[in-house]
């Protein structure tokens, strides 16, 4: 939203803040200056999709609405089918029924499953889907594919993205996990606040440099201005429909031992941590070729791994405060 308005778009939020908070809103408002119309509602409920369409004058639409976490998918199948991709099929209905053209789908690099060669790149062969959560996003993009393919005016890039991590530099808004963290990122500054005990890194016998896994590591502010450049990419473009893909990560991959290493290294907060099992569903590495995010979209990650870790822990410290 931030990176939105800072690029002159009025964005509108339709959220049922089942996987966020409400006080999100206020710190989008503060850093923007702006008070970003919000609906509650749910993107499976047609008639509110329909009712903000019409009422918003919406020209464009970023799908965000899906649920993330892959070890929960395997748990919960019909919630995730039902939730990413049935949002997904009421958002396209109710776009075509509106006549808007334009769509930004929040896809991921989960669709590569384990590549054989890296850096991957968006010719890299798509793999059996190793968690409900990333055949919902391999099923969403042929879905697009199978509904632009017959003729529907719709213009759609789909950004596959790596690892997002880090807050905005304000401090104001981050990442909100809730109960304990799936995620590296989270569980690490949780750790650091002395919320959890210690990291468990989980496994250090992969065929890696230091044997810890590797992915590509990207900052969420360089992830949202991917969203704006996209944005800005189907209004230039003259075809009538459309369909892509692009990798949205920094083309570096690094290890979870590095993160440990770095992390203590900006912050000077030492981190505990143990080496545990492995986590079944990991891949040992993946990270993105950049090259046609930087020729499509003209637009690459300009935010280091010390800052994602800088502004993870900044925006960790500031939760802290508040409690
Ligand atoms: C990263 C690495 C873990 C926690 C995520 C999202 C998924 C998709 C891709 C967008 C792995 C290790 C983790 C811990 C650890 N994003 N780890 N100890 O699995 O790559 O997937 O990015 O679509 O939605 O889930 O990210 O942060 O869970 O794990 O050692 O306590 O950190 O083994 O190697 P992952 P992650």
């Amino acid at each position: 939203m931030v990176a939105l308005v800072e690029a002159g778009y009025n964005p509108v939020i339709i959220d049922n803040f089942s996987n966020s908070e409400k006080a999100v809103l206020e710190g989008i408002n503060q850093i923007t200056g702006r008070s970003i119309p919000c609906y509650e509602a749910d993107c499976n409920d047609a008639s509110i999709v329909r009712m903000v369409l019409e009422k918003e004058a919406i020209q464009g639409v970023i799908h965000f609405a899906a649920y993330k976490a892959v070890g929960e998918s395997m748990d919960q199948p019909l919630k995730y089918y039902r939730n990413n991709l049935g949002s997904m099929l009421v958002l396209l209905e109710e776009m075509e029924r509106a006549a808007v053209r334009h769509l930004i789908f929040s896809s991921s690099c989960t669709v590569y499953g384990e590549p054989d060669v890296l850096p991957v790149t968006e010719q890299t062969p798509v793999q059996t889907a190793m968690s409900v959560y990333g055949n919902t996003k391999q099923i969403g993009e042929e879905i697009l594919r199978d509904v632009i393919a017959a003729n529907s005016p719709l213009k759609v890039i789909a950004l596959r993205y790596f690892n997002p991590v880090g807050a905005h530099s304000s401090a104001l808004i981050g990442e909100l996990p809730r109960g304990v963290p799936n995620n590296l990122i989270p569980f690490v500054t949780q750790t650091a606040a002395g919320i959890r005990k210690e990291l468990t890194v989980f496994g250090a016998d992969y065929a890696t440099a230091d044997g810890s896994c590797i992915r590509d590591y990207i900052h969420v502010m360089d992830l949202a201005e991917a969203h704006v450049a996209a944005l800005n990419k189907l209004r230039h473009l003259e075809a009538s429909s459309f369909y892509d893909v692009v990798n949205v990560g920094t083309g570096e991959g690094n290890s979870v031992l590095e993160i440990v290493e770095t992390f203590q290294r900006v912050t000077n907060v030492p981190l505990p941590y143990k080496i545990g099992e492995r986590r079944p569903g990991d891949i040992p590495q993946i990270f993105a070729d950049v090259q046609k995010s930087a020729s499509f979209l003209a637009w690459k990650a300009q935010r280091s791994l010390e800052d994602s870790l800088r502004d993870a822990w900044r925006w960790q410290q500031q939760l802290e405060a508040k409690k």
